[in-house]
């Protein structure tokens, strides 16, 4: 039975990939040991079987025991321990939801739905790194990867709207708190239906810029706002998320001529949910009807929702799909713009394909490929 330890099992995408497991009976065809950074010796996590004891997460020389390791412990850690293991001659899989090692080229980004072809030949040519990507990429392609794969795409700007759960576990309660905040400034005002709207919005703009909202995490308030810049700045003007489309999406994809991807990512008071608003060119007319069968049919997650009122503010919103695996993809229609100019928006779930779930399906492919 092959050997898997789990290190950054209690953290938010950790425990998303726990219950993600749990649920589709992923454990019990190999054995687990679960790992801390701080409680070693402890008792394991409750999962409803026998987990043992915690083992040391910072010991590569129990690390180097494992067949496979599943991390979600974070980049930090990754850059710790990552080569240091590697130095003892472990030859293990190392599967890992951070970005550290993502663009190396001993590195697979694991999307499965989309890649599974660039997987199989990294898993024959004997390539034991297989990294989650970043949650806006890997949701874009799960919505529209049938395209690329279709060869139809000359390039694509994708505008996002990100989910405070991007940010970690703090921001959501600060994003959370912040609405408080806010809600308790005009909370009298709203009660009256007689009070003017102008002076509500007064109320809750002084809120926004005084000193009684909580912006710890995110430096300024989301709620009631947003933020134009995730990540750090990179060259060229953008960041370092914006830079991500363009390098993980022809990395994922293992183009031979690269597409380019570019755009602005922007936080939005969400909870777990990225959506993005995407500008496709395609490399030639190709008929809506047509268009959207390439993208129904890429893979068992990804919803086709009709360019209506009704589907869109039903279907394709946060609201509609926090805690599911469906990808929808919506106001699907040609811009003005010319024949060959798209238009889509697209939903899906942060923690969930953004980050577990691959996590979670390339473990299952890495157990089947070493028997
Ligand atoms: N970087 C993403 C965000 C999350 O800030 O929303 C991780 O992929």
């Amino acid at each position: 039975m092959a050997k898997v330890g789990f290190i950054g099992w209690r953290g938010m995408v950790g425990s998303v990939l726990m219950e993600r497991m749990l649920g589709e009976n992923d454990f019990g065809s190999f054995e687990a040991s679960f790992f801390s950074t701080s409680q070693a010796g402890r008792k394991g996590p409750a999962l409803g079987f026998d987990t043992g004891t915690l083992k040391d997460a910072h010991a590569v020389s129990i690390l180097s025991k494992q067949d496979i390791l599943v991390t979600c412990q974070g980049g930090d850690y990754t850059k710790e321990v990552y080569k240091k293991l590697r130095d003892t001659g472990w030859r293990g899989y190392w599967i890992d939801a951070a970005s550290t090692l993502r663009m190396e080229d001993s590195s697979i980004i694991a999307l499965d739905p989309v890649n599974r072809d660039v997987i199989g030949r990294a898993l024959s040519s004997g390539i034991k790194d297989y990294i989650g990507g970043n949650c806006t990429v890997s949701l874009m392609l799960m919505g529209v990867g049938g395209l690329f794969n279709a060869g139809l795409v000359e390039w694509v700007t994708s505008m996002t709207y990100q989910a405070a759960s991007g940010a970690g576990a703090k921001n959501m309660r600060e994003m959370l708190s912040q609405m408080g905040v806010l809600e308790g400034s005009v909370h009298d005002l709203l009660a009256d239906p007689a009070s003017a709207i102008l002076d509500i919005d007064k109320d809750v703009t002084a809120a926004l810029r005084g000193s009684d909202i909580p912006v710890d995490n995110f430096q300024v308030p989301l709620a009631g706002s947003l933020i134009p810049w995730i990540d750090r700045a990179v060259e060229g003007g953008q960041s370092r998320e914006e830079w991500k489309g363009y390098a993980e999406t022809n990395k994922i994809l293992g183009s031979k001529v690269p597409i380019p991807v570019d755009g602005l990512c922007v936080r939005i008071g969400t909870m777990r949910c990225h959506a993005q608003g995407l500008t496709i060119k395609l490399n030639k007319n190709v008929p809506v009807d047509e268009i959207e069968s390439i993208i129904g049919d890429a893979n068992p997650w990804v919803e086709v929702v009709p360019n209506t009122k009704e589907a869109s503010i039903e279907r394709l919103t946060p609201t509609a799909v926090s805690g599911t695996l469906g990808i929808p993809v919506g106001r699907i229609h040609k811009m003005n713009l010319g024949e060959e100019y798209l238009t889509c928006f697209t939903v899906g779930d942060q923690l969930l394909w953004g980050a577990a779930e691959p996590i979670r399906r390339i473990l299952n492919i890495v157990l089947e490929h070493i028997g």
